[in-house]
């Protein structure tokens, strides 16, 4: 099985080639310097990049895997969540190709693939436990099979790559916040500041990062933060973002390993790209008897190569999508969590 995966939910636009035996091409256009003046993601100019670069995209990674349309068993775009504009046009282009090669059409969840990414490159059995991660979301699911989902805790406030990015710009790193933050991070003093762990300790597995975030600005704020104590600044935060996502572990893997018994931890997204974050958490699976699984960095941030596996992994359960599906700016992993989660949009 072989299928093209277009990913254009957020600032990436970025094309794939994906068969049951690996990636055979991953091509992703990192929008930064169109969004670079204005400090953050800018909903029409992303959708307009998108127009502008996703056909180009698209026929250097089909070319890079050496196949035509006529090899392809079907077509994936992400359909949600994510800002409508750009859903819109991947979605389209995906739905003109399968029309004109009588293809099927999977309507990715962006979210979903996310979730199944290390399946693509590790062997990882169902129902494992997901710590998902991004500039949007943050979340611990079980994820029983492909689309069943159910929610065990989500941030109440803002996501940790919302964080990042909001820590870097007040230390004047730019954007992406996070490998500039971690880069920094790698030679400061962890110890060196001392900032909140929201929700440490308590039950449940939620997560709150808007404290952490708002100590980091008063410290700023108040001048305590001179350019060379920025790494340290920088090793403190993401310091505390662990020590709460490994506090909050605790509790998700106890609820998993009462749910299902032994299992794997899977983490992914853009966070999970964060090497600090990684061995803090693999150390902690360890610790509480779960087997540890993390996408390559480079399949973490968001790319085209886990839409296509997604569409494989819905292919091979004849799970595909009419032509007359539509993009959705929220689409919760899990229906019935009752619950609020955030739309995937980065601010
Ligand atoms: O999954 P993703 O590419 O896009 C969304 O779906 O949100 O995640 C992007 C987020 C950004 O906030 C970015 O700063 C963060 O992932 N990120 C990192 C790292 N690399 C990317 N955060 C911490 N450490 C990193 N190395
Ligand atoms: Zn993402």
């Amino acid at each position: 099985m072989i299928v093209l995966g277009i990913e254009t939910s957020c600032d990436e636009t970025a094309a794939a080639v994906v068969s049951e035996q690996g990636i055979k091409s991953n091509l992703v256009y990192s929008q930064l310097d169109e969004h670079q003046p204005y400090g953050g993601v800018v909903p029409e100019i992303a959708a307009r990049t998108h127009v502008e670069y996703l056909d180009t995209l698209i026929a250097q990674a089909m070319d890079e895997a050496a196949i035509t349309f006529r090899h392809l068993d079907g077509i994936a775009a992400t359909a949600g969540p994510g800002l409508i504009g750009g859903l819109m046009v991947g979605l389209t282009m995906a739905k003109s190709i399968a029309v004109v090669h009588s293809l099927p059409l999977i309507a990715v969840n962006h979210l979903e693939a996310h979730a199944l990414t290390p399946r693509l490159t590790s062997e990882v059995k169902f129902p494992y436990l997901l710590l998902l991660v991004s500039g949007g979301h943050c979340q611990f699911l079980i994820v029983s099979e492909v689309g069943q989902y159910r929610l065990l805790g989500t941030t109440i406030d803002d996501a940790p790559g919302e964080a990042f990015d909001k820590v870097a710009r007040m230390v004047g790193l730019g954007y992406p916040g996070g490998p500039a933050i971690e880069a920094a991070a790698a030679h400061g003093d962890a110890d060196h500041y001392r900032l909140p762990r929201p929700l440490k300790g308590r039950p449940g597995c939620d997560f709150s990062f808007s404290g952490l975030k708002t100590a980091v600005s008063r410290v700023v704020a108040r001048g305590e933060v001179p350019k060379d104590n920025i790494p340290d600044l920088c090793a403190s935060f993401q310091e505390a973002v662990a020590d709460i996502m490994v506090d909050r572990l605790r509790n998700a893997a106890l609820i998993y390993k009462q749910t299902v018994g032994a299992g794997t931890l899977v983490v992914a997204g853009g966070v999970a790209a964060n090497s600090v974050l990684r061995s803090r958490l693999e150390a902690k699976a360890d610790e509480m008897g779960l087997l540890f699984a993390v996408p390559p960095r480079a399949l973490c941030t968001d790319n085209a190569a886990m839409v296509a596996w997604t569409g494989i992994e819905r292919l091979r359960l004849d799970m595909s999508d009419n032509l007359d599906v539509s993009p959705r700016a929220r689409w919760p992993l899990d229906p019935n969590a009752g619950k609020t989660v955030n739309s995937g949009i980065k601010t």
